[in-house]
């Protein structure tokens, strides 16, 4: 029996409460599905391990996880103890750009059950992803301060677009685009103002176009973007943008599809030289951190990308379908979704369906 080795980093907040939840999910559908199993070993980093050593993770942290089959993240980020931009550098942004995981793929899928902010809008009306560069562009981290405290103080941030960076992450997008029934490609630009760059990024995005006369593909400014997502967000199949625009439109697309608790994402190397990590979209909550009332499907689904992504097809298709009847269902929800269940029964609900359905 195949066993993969998984690195669980559960982090801050409600990540500590979630990770645990989504093995549970996890080993329930390797049962289910047979032929493999998880081997977990977990690792203490976050907020918490930066108190006491004064980094988010040992220095050695890359190369401890580097032999792991994949990555399984909760979240990252305690303001009162740490600055937000110290501990999502020192861990997260670490591990995506020290293993090369270039891109970064958000799910937006309506699920049955669930309202959508949106008026008239029920499920099956959305149900797009987004691939979002995931290691360079405007978070290169380029740039640079001066003159703290005088008048002149000023602060520059530079995007950097590579044309190695831009070709790989819009090719991936392009084969995903392929390998679903509409085959469409829409692009995120605002070349119309960013002269240099986001130019570059549209002529790369035609370059690689000519690879794929089969995919039907559209060039669509970022804010006119914006509003199609919450216009018209059944016209969408996949979206390709660069980092920043990426981040942000994702977050439309968890609001349009009912709950940030419900939005899944991985970070991908696709070359399989390193892990890849698997984690939620939102953070860790502290609003709502220690109560027991996160909603645990953001992790579960995480969880489904991973084994998908591992080759387990089927173990990964029945924590999703375990997803969709827990939802449809509409009896075992956290408060996120109008419901009054705990995480630990909403989780209880997601292990019986995925038994119930093998
Ligand atoms: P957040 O995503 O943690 O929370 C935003 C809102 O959504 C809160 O009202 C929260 O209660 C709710 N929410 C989030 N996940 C939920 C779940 N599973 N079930 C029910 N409700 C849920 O974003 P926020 O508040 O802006 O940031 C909090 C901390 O998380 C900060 O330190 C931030 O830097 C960090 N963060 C970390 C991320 C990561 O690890 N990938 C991503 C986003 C934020
Ligand atoms: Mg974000």
């Amino acid at each position: 029996m195949k066993t993969y080795r998984i690195a669980v980093i559960p982090g801050d907040g409600i990540g500590k409460e979630l990770a645990p939840e989504g093995m549970r999910v996890l080993d329930a559908a390797a049962r289910a599905a047979g032929g493999f199993s998880l081997e977990y070993e977990i690792f203490p980093w976050g907020c918490d391990y930066y108190v006491q050593h004064g980094m988010m993770m040992p220095e050695d942290g890359l190369k401890t996880l580097s032999t792991f089959a994949a990555i399984y993240f909760g979240a990252v980020g305690y303001p009162e103890l740490v600055p937000d931009d110290v501990s999502l550098h020192g861990l997260l942004i670490k591990l995506r750009l020290g293993f090369d995981q270039y891109v970064c793929l958000r799910p937006s899928t309506l699920l049955p059950g669930v309202k959508s902010p949106l008026r008239g809008v029920k499920p099956g009306d959305i149900d797009f992803v987004t691939v979002r560069e995931n290691t360079e562009g405007e978070y290169a981290g380029a740039g640079g301060r001066m003159h703290p405290g005088q008048p002149s103080e000023l602060a520059i941030e530079t995007a950097v677009f590579t044309r190695a960076g831009c070709e790989r992450v819009i090719r991936y997008a392009f084969e995903l685009a392929r390998s679903r029934p509409r085959r469409m490609l829409a692009h995120a630009t605002k070349s119309n103002a960013q002269k240099h760059t986001l130019t570059f990024w549209d002529q790369i995005f035609d370059e690689v176009a000519r690879d794929y006369p089969d995919v039907k593909t559209e060039r669509v400014l970022v804010d006119a973007m914006a509003a199609r997502f919450v216009l018209k967000p059944g016209s969408l199949d996949v979206v390709v943008a660069s980092n920043l625009f990426g981040d942000i439109l994702t977050d439309i697309g968890g609001a349009i599809t009912g709950s940030l608790g419900l939005s899944a994402s991985g970070n991908i190397d696709p070359e399989r030289r390193y892990p890849s990590m698997f984690e939620p979209v939102h953070g860790s909550a502290p609003d709502i951190a220690g109560k027991g009332i996160a909603n645990p499907i953001a992790m579960a689904w995480s969880g489904a990308m991973m084994l998908d992504f591992l080759g387990e097809k089927r173990a990964g298709a029945l924590i999703e379908a375990a997803i969709r009847a827990v939802t449809a269902e509409g009896t075992t929800l956290t408060p996120d979704l109008g419901g009054t269940a705990t995480t630990t029964q909403v989780t209880d609900a997601l292990v019986a369906k995925v038994n119930g359905l093998a």
